[in-house]
């Protein structure tokens, strides 16, 4: 005898279905979740997105094919809780990994399941947020795991600067995995809960005898003042919900739109006469360069990447008369602020990632020039020097700079200058814009003279004095129109506004190419 579901009894198994769905792999995991101090993957999407804006998608497709359901046991949803939502009320689309299933581990359904929500977010030009917490590759099911991890690959790389793609790392991410947070924009990490690493410890013991444990080895603190490939980390998984949604804040829904621009009380032509004594009459005396940042954006409001690793530049969004700004500046308080290998490196991809999604660039300059040595020239400070001359000749976004004091040598023209296409040139009246310093110069052209002076002592800081006196200024500079105008300090403010005003609708067109060759 045929039997025909009634209509109650189909909409009893959707409901069944739903709540089975919804329970992932089940309570007792549940828990041992909350134990470990992580939140699950749906409370994540609730602290993530606007209240009762999520949608879900593809909640009913199984680990059905996976060699995982071999035991008979077939999870709703396969690990992954994956759909779009409202941040801030802006459409973004988000995939939740959930270690209640499987650890989290990733097969073939689980990844297409994200390749679906990472192709429609770039076909609708909307942010895309992942919730990374997974042991990695389904164990069981082999190769059909690595191939989905490419299939994601590839799409990172398809979105990178169409649709901003941000990774919070809220748990394990280990092997291969790592490499689809590291081809995001914004890799954020909670402290004492995530780890990324390509092999974990054992491994590491068995292969090169080192004792470490997956703190050391891929732990927040590791990655945001080591290995600088974390942007930022936050003790707890509500912060790391909190950066992501002030990042988008100052980011455009697509590499085709603007920034929203945010209403702000800050007047624009607010000048600040502290600026004006804030430069140290002694000029290898450091001073603070967020100091100068916070007096000149909206409302003191910098939100510094990377903060702890390559210290000696700063990069970090913020606002000037409500539009989104890409900072760039050197930190004369470490290391005076020379460029180096890292400092290098993080700065090109920031001014990159400003560059993708029209965000001006204002650069702040101190720079005694490239960090010489042994190290940094073994190391290939040539080689990760040139990626951030290249960035910023590339860059096509309005490129403003503030030379505050030093501009020496070749990282004169690598930071922002009229040569690499600066758009608007500033210099302080503290600004020394000059091949290098006065002590190496004077050593190089009077060495002879120096050595046989009377005084030779007395003969150097004559020599150093009228050095400075010639090229400790930016009026040279300023003579030839590399400087389109030496400023006060105070006025830094309304002219970057101003100037940012001016180049609203700059147009560049650079000649066809299939892409430049940047020096990786
Ligand atoms: C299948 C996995 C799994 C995996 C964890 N589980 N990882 N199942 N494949 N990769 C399962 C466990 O069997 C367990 O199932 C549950 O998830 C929770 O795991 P536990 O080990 O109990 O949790 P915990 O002690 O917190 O340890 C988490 C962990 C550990 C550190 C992630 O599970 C681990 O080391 N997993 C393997 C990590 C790894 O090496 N993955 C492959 C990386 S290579 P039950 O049923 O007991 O709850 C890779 C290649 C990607 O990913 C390549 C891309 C190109």
């Amino acid at each position: 005898m045929c039997v025909v579901s009634t209509t109650d009894d189909r909409l009893r198994r959707l409901d069944e279905m739903r709540d089975r769905a919804l329970l992932g792999g089940g309570v007792a995991r549940i828990e041992r979740q909350h134990a470990a101090g992580k939140l699950t993957a749906r409370e994540r999407l609730d602290l993530l997105l606007d209240p009762g804006s999520f949608v879900e998608l593809d909640s009913f497709v199984t680990n059905a094919s996976s060699r995982s359901a071999d035991d008979g046991e077939v999870y709703l949803g396969d690990g992954v809780v994956t759909g779009h939502g409202l941040v801030d009320g802006r459409l973004v689309f988000v995939f939740s990994q959930d270690f209640t299933v499987l650890g989290g581990s990733l097969s073939e359904a689980y990844a297409g399941k994200i390749c679906k929500v990472m192709d429609l977010a770039m076909k609708v030009g909307a942010p895309i947020i992942g919730l990374n917490d997974s042991g990695g590759a389904r164990i069981q099911d082999g190769v059909a795991a690595l191939g989905g991890y490419a299939d994601i690959f590839l799409r990172n790389v398809q979105a990178s600067g169409v649709v901003p793609q941000i990774s919070l790392i809220l748990g394990p991410c280990a092997g291969g995995a790592v490499y689809s947070p590291a081809i995001t924009d914004f890799t954020v990490m909670v402290e004492g809960t995530s780890y990324m690493f390509v092999t974990g410890p054992n491994v590491v013991k068995a292969v090169t005898h080192e004792d470490v444990d997956a703190e050391r080895l891929g732990g927040a603190l590791t990655h945001t003042t080591r290995s600088g490939v974390a942007h930022l980390a936050v003790p707890d998984e509500a912060q790391a919900f909190d950066v992501a949604r002030r990042l988008l804040g100052f980011l455009p829904q697509n590499n085709l739109e603007n920034p929203a621009v945010v209403a702000t009380d800050d007047p624009g032509d607010r000048a600040d006469p502290e600026l004006d004594v804030l430069i140290p009459d002694d000029p290898s005396t450091p001073y603070d360069m967020t100091d100068v940042i916070r007096r000149v954006v909206d409302d003191g409001e910098l939100v510094e990447l990377q903060p702890g690793w390559a210290a000696n530049i700063v990069v970090g969004f913020a606002r000037l008369a409500g539009r989104s700004v890409g900072i760039i500046a050197q930190q004369p308080a470490v290391l005076a602020g020379a460029l180096d290998i890292n400092s290098s490196i993080k700065a090109a991809r920031f001014v990159r990632t400003c560059d993708a999604f029209n965000l001006p660039l204002v650069s702040f300059v101190d720079v005694p020039g490239f960090l010489p040595g042994v190290g940094q020239e073994d190391g290939g400070i040539i080689r990760h020097g040139a990626k951030l001359l290249y960035a910023y000749c590339e860059a096509t976004v309005p490129k403003v700079t503030v030379i505050t004091r030093k501009a020496y040598g070749g990282a004169y023209d690598v930071m922002s200058s009229k040569h690499v296409g600066g758009d608007m040139n500033f210099a302080w009246p503290t600004a020394e814009i000059a091949v290098m310093g006065a002590a190496g110069a004077v050593e190089i052209l009077h060495r002879d003279a120096i050595a046989t002076a009377a005084d030779p002592a007395g003969e150097r800081a004559g020599l150093i004095a009228d050095y400075e006196k010639q090229f400790g200024n930016p009026y040279i500079a300023a003579s030839r129109g590399y400087i389109d105008a030496v400023i006060r300090p105070a006025e830094t403010r309304p002219r970057l506004i101003g100037a940012l005003d001016m180049l609203a609708n700059k147009r560049v067109n650079g000649p066809r190419r299939k892409h430049g060759n940047i020096p990786l």
